[in-house]
């Protein structure tokens, strides 16, 4: 698995401002949907394409096209849904599929609640969004579940990472055959006792949705 931290001042002013307590929601949830769009520019680097000519309104020009199948794009809800926007705004021609997981507090396990995904995504690239990669525990069965369905390279999204849950990612997709990157726009110091990131932001689905 490979961990890509996008190193911009835009996206760090914006999750700077994300992180502030004092940052109402309407903002947070505009926020949240710029930083998605500049992560997702650098998290699509490898988005499968395919070389075409097109005639310009004086020559033919090389050039290329996304190719079929489209992208399957799939937030986590509830958090994840904050991103969806500033995804498609890059990939406007990408399928959705949703995933609805919840973590329990106590024990930090993540459960499934919903699936509504294509059944077979052979030679699908996946763009995976959730805001928090915490424990890991919710993104690595999310993986496993696309890999599951023939996924061939998955991309998962998140506003901010805790080192404990790239580590247990690297260990749970350790035996992975197909491409499995994080892009983020930091990753923090640790999780607490709860399984919060710290310094964090706190807990994107109550500060999107109340
Ligand atoms: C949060 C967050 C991630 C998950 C991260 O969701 O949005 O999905 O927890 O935790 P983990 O890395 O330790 O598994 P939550 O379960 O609070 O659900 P919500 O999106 O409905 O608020």
């Amino acid at each position: 698995m490979k961990t890509l931290v996008v190193d911009h001042p835009l996206v760090a002013h914006k999750l700077t401002t994300l992180r502030d307590a004092t940052t109402d929601s309407p903002t947070f949830r505009r926020l949240a949907d710029e930083l998605v769009t500049l992560l997702a520019y650098e998290a699509t680097r490898d988005v499968r394409v395919a070389d075409v000519t097109v005639t310009t309104p004086v020559a033919q020009a090389e050039g290329v096209r996304l190719t079929r199948p489209q992208p399957l794009v799939v937030p986590i809800l509830r958090a994840g849904l904050g991103m969806l926007d500033g995804m498609t705004r890059l990939l406007p021609t990408a399928e959705v599929g949703f995933l609805g997981m919840v973590r329990n507090e106590g024990t930090l396990q993540a459960t499934t609640y919903a699936t509504r995904l294509p059944d077979d995504l052979s030679g699908r690239q996946c763009y995976v969004l959730d805001p928090m990669l915490a424990t890991g525990g919710t993104l690595a069965a999310a993986i496993r579940l696309l890999m599951g369905r023939g996924a061939d390279d998955v991309t998962a999204i998140c506003l901010l990472a805790a080192p404990e849950g790239i580590a247990h990612m690297e260990e749970k997709l350790a035996d992975c055959p197909v491409p499995v990157r994080v892009v983020t726009a930091a990753v923090d110091s640790h999780l607490n006792e709860k399984g919060f990131i710290v310094p964090g932001l706190g807990d994107a689905g109550d500060r999107l949705y109340g």
